[in-house]
C-alpha cells in the first residue's frame, strides 16, 4: 500500500472509519512494529491490502478490512518484552482478540482472522480463506516494511551511478 492510499477508497473508509477513530486503535501509532513503521501504519497496510485482495476474490472483504486493522491490537514492544518468538506468536493474537472485543462486536470470520494470523509460526490453522489472506499479507508487509529503506538506498546508489556516465 502506498502511504495513505486507503484514504482515497470511500468504501474502505466507510467500513473501518469508526475503528480508525477509536482511541485504542490510535494508540497503535505509539508502538514501533518493524524498525521503520508504527504498528498503526502496519495494521492499516495489512487491512487495506487484504481488503483489496478479498474484494477481488468475492470474499468477506468487510471482515478482512476490520479484522486486518485489529489483528495486532496489543500494547507491548514485542522486540523488548521478555518473550521468545514462539511465545509472542502464540500470545499476541489472543491479546489482540481480547482488546478488539472490547471496542467492537466481531463476527466468527473476524475472530478467526485475528486469532490465526500467525499461522505458519503457530499450529492453529485458519478456518476461512479470509484468514489465510490476512496471514499472508501480514508476512508480506513485515518483509516490505523492513526492506523499504534499503530499497531507497539502492535506488539512490543506482541513480548516482547512472549520473556518472
Ligand atoms: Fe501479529
Ligand atoms: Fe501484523
Amino acid at each position: 500500500m502506498r502511504k495513505d492510499e486507503w484514504k482515497n477508497d470511500s468504501e474502505y473508509v466507510q467500513i473501518v472509519g469508526d475503528l480508525i477513530k477509536n482511541p485504542t486503535v490510535q494508540k497503535l501509532a505509539n508502538y514501533k512494529q518493524h524498525h521503520h513503521s508504527t504498528r498503526l501504519e502496519h495494521s492499516l497496510a495489512v487491512s487495506f491490502d487484504s481488503y483489496r485482495i478479498a474484494k477481488k476474490r468475492d470474499l468477506d472483504y468487510r471482515a478482512v478490512a476490520r479484522a486486518g486493522l485489529l489483528h495486532d491490537l496489543f500494547f507491548y514492544d514485542w522486540r523488548t518484552t521478555k518473550f521468545d518468538l514462539g511465545s509472542h506468536a502464540f500470545v499476541h493474537p489472543r491479546v489482540a482478540l481480547r482488546n478488539a472485543e472490547k471496542i467492537t462486536t466481531l463476527s466468527p470470520v473476524e475472530k478467526d482472522i485475528i486469532l490465526k494470523h500467525m499461522w505458519g509460526l503457530t499450529l492453529a490453522r485458519p478456518k476461512y480463506e479470509e484468514s489465510v489472506i490476512v496471514s499472508l499479507v501480514d508476512d508480506y508487509e513485515a518483509v516490505r516494511e523492513f526492506m523499504n529503506p534499503f530499497r531507497t538506498k539502492v535506488k539512490k546508489q543506482l541513480n548516482r551511478i547512472a549520473a556518472i556516465k
